[in-house]
């Protein structure tokens, strides 16, 4: 027996990807957007997207420049992830105020962030319009994993709580 629930409530209770800090924009106007709205979209070649609303400054830079990062913090970061998600980037650098480094990575001008564990580079191949977020779907053409990454540790952001990923089945 099941009870009906709101199609909105309905997709709320998907686990989800890892929360992910993503960067856009270049030099010291390059910005960083927590993002829990990320998936893969390809295996080979290897395509990763972001679901961004246009309200956010980040969608602007989006538009502006055809890469962006994916960095995957663990659960050590979780004061950054919450940070870089409760602050806009129009007028404050984040990497400076949360202490973060820009990593410049091999094939994009795009940073990544040097305290992230994993670093995705992302060159844009679409763009696509759904509601009230845009999907920009990248390729991945560069990929950086610190030995001591483990999946276990990143963080998940689900209906308003973090966690870390649950237990291991098989
Ligand atoms: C845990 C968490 C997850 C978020 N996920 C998304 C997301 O998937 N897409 C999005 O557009 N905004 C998301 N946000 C909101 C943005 O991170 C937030 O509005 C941020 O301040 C925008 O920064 P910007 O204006 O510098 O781009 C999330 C915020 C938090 C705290």
């Amino acid at each position: 027996m099941k009870d009906e629930i709101s199609p909105r409530d309905g997709i709320k209770f998907l686990p989800h990807f890892p929360t992910v800090l993503v960067g856009t924009g270049t030099g010291n106007k390059s910005n960083l957007i927590t993002v829990a709205m990320v998936h893969v979209f390809s295996i080979d070649p290897p395509m990763i997207g972001i679901g961004i609303s246009p309200k956010r400054h980040s969608f602007k830079l989006l538009e502006e420049h055809g890469e962006f990062t994916v960095n995957i913090p663990d659960k050590e970061m979780l004061e950054e992830v919450k940070d870089c998600g409760s602050t806009s980037g129009e007028d404050t650098d984040k990497f400076k105020d949360f202490d973060l480094t820009r990593e410049q990575g091999g094939n994009t001008v795009v940073p990544g962030v040097r305290e992230c564990p994993l670093i995705l580079e992302c060159e844009q191949e679409k763009r696509i319009e759904t509601g009230d977020h845009h999907w920009f779907v990248g390729e991945v053409v560069n990929a950086m994993k610190s030995k001591e990454f483990k999946r276990s540790e990143a963080i998940l952001y689900w209906s308003g709580e973090f966690r870390t990923p649950g237990k291991l089945l098989e």
